[in-house]
């Protein structure tokens, strides 16, 4: 009995196994969805039922279900290179000729589009998919096997037999694009029955299909990556001794095993025939349900490849070719303004949705006034928009004609306006400015207007400033919403009744988010400078700053003249400073913030000798200095215990240089082997 059953599953998944491969890998299924379902079920009812039969590379597998804490680095056993790229004929031919100058003759070339989603690495033992990590830094990746297993095209067992016993196959996971669409048009009537507004949904959406993929592969429950289709296109076998004369041999090969390689692979003798696959898959690549942006050119024999090489980050004997960036040209339906963290603004321009290179595009970039009044970009032209790669769609002309022939029969030039930029903040009210030699307007409300006070928050506790990873963005968000948060001053006077009051917050993230904040008040004078968010002041000046001052009151009385004694604060900056502590409600934050016990000065152990770090060791300081105080750094040798010596000998230890040091100082520690170090440097060997 028990055999039959053992045998009834295999055979079920035989054959479950097979209609896989006629859909996703030839494209060519033989039964109906319905009929595939219930052969389906029928597996995973069987395997349930007894579960001593169910194997690890049951297709029943694909629907997922193994849930992941986080996912393990695993170093790959070839690196996983990048390739360098090309964008015209003319760098195409200069790769063609370095390769013939490199003395190999007869090569053949083969051509493959470059699909625009996430690569990966298979490995197959013994004919079972065993791992799939991701390219990580090229050294590294994340093991992603659980999620990539439910990819319908990715065989979890290889047909035949002829296969190497060990071998990586590489490619690209992506999502098609009608899968991106559906899942798209999906998010949006969830949004819209929930009552969102189109500005909310198009937020929510996901942004493009490579964005989809990578977000997708990322989740920890492979369950939610079975639903969403993703696919993959193979095209790299890798292994010890494989079998193989070329890479076209190697593909044509792993298709015989059940692995997906596209048919749009082609194979030249020539670099014009390279130049003819460019030029017919420049327009038809548009028709796949696959994004790509551009073409991949390999040099095919597997001898060619190991005499051409590789450089540090890509091999010689290949490129890719990258498509120049698809362009649309849609309506100007409204012009938007964004206020930034730092009170920038940026127009955004609100389109008639378009599909633009597999992603419907309803904003682009205006940049700044300037360019809309260059451009001439009135509301209701027929703008001109181009994508390229990652970028932020973009306007980059206006279809004059179109304006000039009118827009559905009713808007000529004279019914248009030219644009008018706004002079007033969207978000407050407040006039903006716009400093000289400068491009954005910006709001100067700093303190007032919602989007720069959230984002001062978020400096605040950002790791480098105070460092409470348990305030997000959102909960930063929820609380200003809320009133209950208007400045940073406010942080430390968040109750947990209020907190609770706060949408998902539950009693355990309450009391994780104020044991942050109290742990915060450990954090030394520089940091907290650092935080409050004084303009252009960043991590090294403020440290700086502290160290020079040595507490808030000094540094607030501080005169322009005695700023500038700091070295490398320039009249720019020290004018900030001063300005910042001419304002009351600034003041009044520090004055907050200091009752409630974050530090405002050095600490005793800062001050007094801060170290033995240095002890014995002789430095002679020379140069100038554009980060730290030359005074300062001879101050920080002695309180670390080391000594400042005029002139090298064969005992200094360290020179210490700055800019244009003398030659023959130079010279003469080279001669004697004396280390010299930057103020970087310095700086890292005392900290
Ligand atoms: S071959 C040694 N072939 O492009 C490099 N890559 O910039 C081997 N890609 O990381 C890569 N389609 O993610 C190759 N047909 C194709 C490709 C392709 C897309 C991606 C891949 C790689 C990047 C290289």
């Amino acid at each position: 009995m028990s055999e039959s059953i053992k045998q009834k599953i295999e055979e079920l998944s035989k054959k479950i196994e097979e209609h896989n491969y006629n859909y996703y890998v030839l494209s060519n299924p033989t039964i109906s969805d319905f009929e595939f379902d219930k052969l389906l079920e029928e597996l995973i009812k069987l395997e349930k039922a007894n579960p001593e039969y169910l194997r690890t590379d049951s297709p029943s597998q694909k629907v997922g279900g193994q849930i992941a804490k986080e996912f393990n680095s695993v170093k790959h056993k070839y690196p996983m290179l990048s390739l360098g790229n090309t964008y015209n004929e003319t760098d195409l031919r200069e790769f063609d000729e370095r390769i013939r100058k490199s003395g190999i003759s007869d090569y053949e070339y083969v051509c493959e589009l470059k699909y625009d989603g996430v690569s990966i690495s298979l490995t197959y033992i013994d004919g079972i998919l065993s791992q799939a990590v991701t390219r990580g830094d090229g050294e590294k990746g994340d093991d992603v096997t659980a999620n990539v297993k439910t990819i319908n095209s990715i065989p979890l067992k290889l047909r035949g037999n002829d296969f190497p016993k060990e071998f990586e196959i590489r490619g690209e996971i992506f999502m098609p694009k009608k899968e991106f669409l559906r899942i798209n048009d999906d998010i949006r009537n969830q949004l819209i029955e929930e009552g969102y507004n189109e500005e909310e949904i198009y937020e929510k959406q996901l942004k493009n299909p490579r964005n989809a993929t990578s977000g997708t592969l990322k989740q920890l429950d492979s369950k939610a990556v079975a639903q969403r289709k993703l696919d993959c296109y193979l095209y790299s076998v890798l292994g010890d001794n494989l079998p193989f004369a070329s890479h076209y041999q190697s593909l044509e090969a792993a298709k015989t095993w059940g692995l997906k390689v596209s048919g749009d692979m082609e194979k030249f003798s020539s670099i014009d025939g390279v130049l003819t696959y460019l030029e017919k898959w420049d327009t038809k690549r548009h028709t796949l349900n696959v994004e790509t942006d551009g073409v991949v050119i390999k040099v095919n024999s597997y001898e060619h490849q190991r005499f051409l090489g590789f450089t540090a980050k890509s091999p010689r004997w290949a490129i890719a070719y990258k498509f120049k960036a698809a362009q649309v040209s849609t309506i100007l339906e409204s012009i938007s303004y964004q206020v930034g963290r730092t009170g920038a603004i940026t127009p955004v321009a609100n389109l008639k949705p378009v599909l633009l290179a597999g992603t419907t595009v309803k904003r682009a970039s205006l940049h700044n006034a300037d360019i809309i009044k260059k451009l001439d970009v009135r509301i209701g032209d027929t703008v001109f928009v181009e994508k390229g790669g990652e970028i932020i769609p973009k306007i980059i002309g206006v279809d004059m004609s179109k304006r000039a022939a009118g827009i559905g029969g009713n808007l000529f030039e004279e019914d248009t306006q030219p644009t008018q930029y706004i002079t007033h903040c969207p978000e407050c009210g407040t006039e903006l400015i716009r400093s000289e030699g400068e491009a954005n307007h910006y709001c100067p409300n700093e303190l007032g207007c919602p989007p720069q006070v959230k984002g001062k928050m978020e400096h605040f506790v950002s790791r480098k400033a105070m460092d409470i990873d348990s305030l997000g963005s959102e909960t930063i968000a929820q609380l200003y919403e809320a009133g209950l948060l208007k400045t940073i001053g406010d942080i430390y006077e968040l109750k947990k009744e209020d907190l609770l009051k706060i949408e998902r917050m539950a009693e355990k993230s309450a009391n994780n988010l104020l044991e942050g904040i109290e742990e915060s008040k450990k954090n030394p004078f520089e940091r907290v400078l650092f935080a409050i968010g004084i303009r252009h002041i960043g991590e090294t000046t403020a440290k700086k700053l502290a160290h020079y001052f040595k507490s808030i009151e000094s540094l607030k009385s501080a005169s322009l003249e005695q700023l500038l004694e700091v070295g490398d604060i320039g009249e720019k900056t020290a004018k900030t400073i001063i300005a910042y502590f001419a304002d009351e409600r600034c003041i009044e934050i520090i004055e907050r913030l200091k009752v409630k016990g974050l530090q405002f000065e050095l600490s005793g152990e800062q001050l007094a000798n801060k170290s033995e770090k240095l002890k014995d060791q002789t430095f002679v300081v020379s140069g100038v200095f554009t980060k730290f105080n030359r005074d300062y750094l001879k101050k920080a040798i002695e309180q670390n215990g080391g000594k400042n010596v005029g002139s090298i000998s064969g005992k200094t230890s360290y020179v210490l240089a700055g800019e244009n040091m003398g030659p023959e100082k130079l010279k003469k520690a080279e001669k004697l082997g004396v280390k010299i170090i930057s103020e970087e440097d310095f700086i890292k060997m005392i900290e």
